[in-house]
């Protein structure tokens, strides 16, 4: 059996931490016989300065012909003002609309040997295990817009936000399957108080959660979910909403895990998934090989899990990371005086090593 990944590393981090997924996938390959063939394709701003686009036809054909996308980042101050139908980040939405990512699964866990590293209080984030499912190809990222127009007299801009049932139903219907196979508890998080598209997405969830009477389903506003995930992430279980909101606060879900750089993800929906780290491109660590890659990693350990079935690998990559922090080994981002303080490659080779 021979599986075909296809390599995005995109831009500014996105080399040095696909880098060291893709070693510590070989070295499970190598432990494993899983026949990991790996080819590199080209997408944002890195593909713009050569093609003239950041999301070449044939990096879209690769994806779709592959088993998995393993994904870096993109983005950076270079490309700000290049025009936004063809700013890097066009590259990553461009291939969540043309594989039909969406959903996108961003799990945080902290590990225990991290709890202390949490801005918030040990005795919150003990046992914190949730996972937000947020919609990916919907809502206000693909609505009509307008970058500029005059409006009596004004300058003005706009993005619609809108939502339609089945878009609904279909994410909805994920987040109470994947709780079924968790605590069985799913919290939905819309503006309801005050948007349409919010209130239909209250009432097309509730209407769903009718099917799984099995599981729990409460709801809260955006505004009071990001206050509650810092005041007790470990009240919840699936957190299902929209693409904006599922986007600020699984950057603020993060920091309950001690670093970004640690929080992996995975898109899934009609053709090939796809797997990223939820952070950027990083622009003010690139190039300094410092970065963690312990996101990308574990992105690389769903990527085996949910694409290609082979969970004895995935298991042994999620317990490297595990062992590897246990026994101390940190990036700069989570590093404290008694730690053993290393760098990208560093983390990387410890985490092959222990697969
Ligand atoms: P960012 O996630 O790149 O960085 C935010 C902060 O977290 C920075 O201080 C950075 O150094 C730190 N950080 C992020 N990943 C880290 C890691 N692996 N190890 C250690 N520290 C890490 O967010 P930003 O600065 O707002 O955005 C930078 C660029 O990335 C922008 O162009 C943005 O559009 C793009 N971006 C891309 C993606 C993606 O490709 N999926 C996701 C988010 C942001
Ligand atoms: C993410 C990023 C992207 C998003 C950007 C780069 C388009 O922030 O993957 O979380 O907003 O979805
Ligand atoms: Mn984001």
């Amino acid at each position: 059996m021979a599986y075909n990944i296809t390599v995005i590393p995109g831009d500014g981090i996105g080399k040095e931490i696909t880098d060291g997924a893709v070693e510590v996938l070989k070295a499970a390959d190598k432990k494993f016989g899983l026949g990991l063939n790996f080819a590199y394709h080209d997408a944002g701003g890195t593909a713009y300065d050569k093609f003239g686009t950041p999301l070449p036809q044939e990096t879209i054909d690769a994806c779709k012909a592959s088993d998995g996308v393993l994904f870096g980042a993109v983005g950076g101050d270079k490309w700000d003002k290049v025009d936004p139908a063809k700013r890097p980040e066009k590259a990553i939405l461009g291939l969540r609309k043309e594989l039909g990512l969406y959903a996108n699964l961003r799990p945080v866990k902290v590990a225990d040997a991290l709890i202390e590293y949490s801005p918030l209080k040990p005795e919150l984030v003990r046992g914190a295990d949730l996972v937000i499912v947020r919609e990916l190809i919907g809502g206000i990222y693909f609505g009509e817009k307008c970058e500029s127009e005059q409006h009596n007299g004004v300058e003005r801009a706009w993005d619609l936000e809108n939502y339609s049932v089945p878009e609904v139903e279909r994410i909805a219907k994920l987040a109470f399957e994947t709780a079924k196979l968790r605590r069985g508890k799913v919290t939905s998080v819309d503006k309801s108080n005050v948007l349409a598209t919010s209130r239909l997405w209250r009432r097309t969830v509730e209407k769903v959660a009718k099917d799984y009477p099995e599981v729990e389903c409460n709801n809260l506003y955006v505004d009071n979910c990001a206050m509650q995930i810092a005041v007790k992430p470990t009240q919840f279980d699936v957190i299902v909403t929209g693409n904006l909101f599922g986007d600020i606060l699984s950057d603020e879900a993060a920091v309950v895990g001690g670093s970004i750089g640690m929080l992996p993800s995975a898109s899934i929906g009609e053709c090939t998934s796809l797997y990223e780290p939820i952070h950027g491109s990083a622009p003010d660590i690139a190039g300094k090989g410092i970065a963690n890659p312990i996101g990308t990693i574990l992105s690389a350990a769903m990527l085996l899990r949910y694409s290609l079935h082979e969970e004895a690998a995935a298991d042994a990559i999620e317990a490297a990371v595990d062992k590897a922090l246990a026994e101390g080994y940190r990036t700069p981002d989570l590093w404290k005086d008694g730690f053993t303080k290393v760098n990208t490659s560093e983390m990387t080779k410890i985490i092959s090593e222990r697969v």
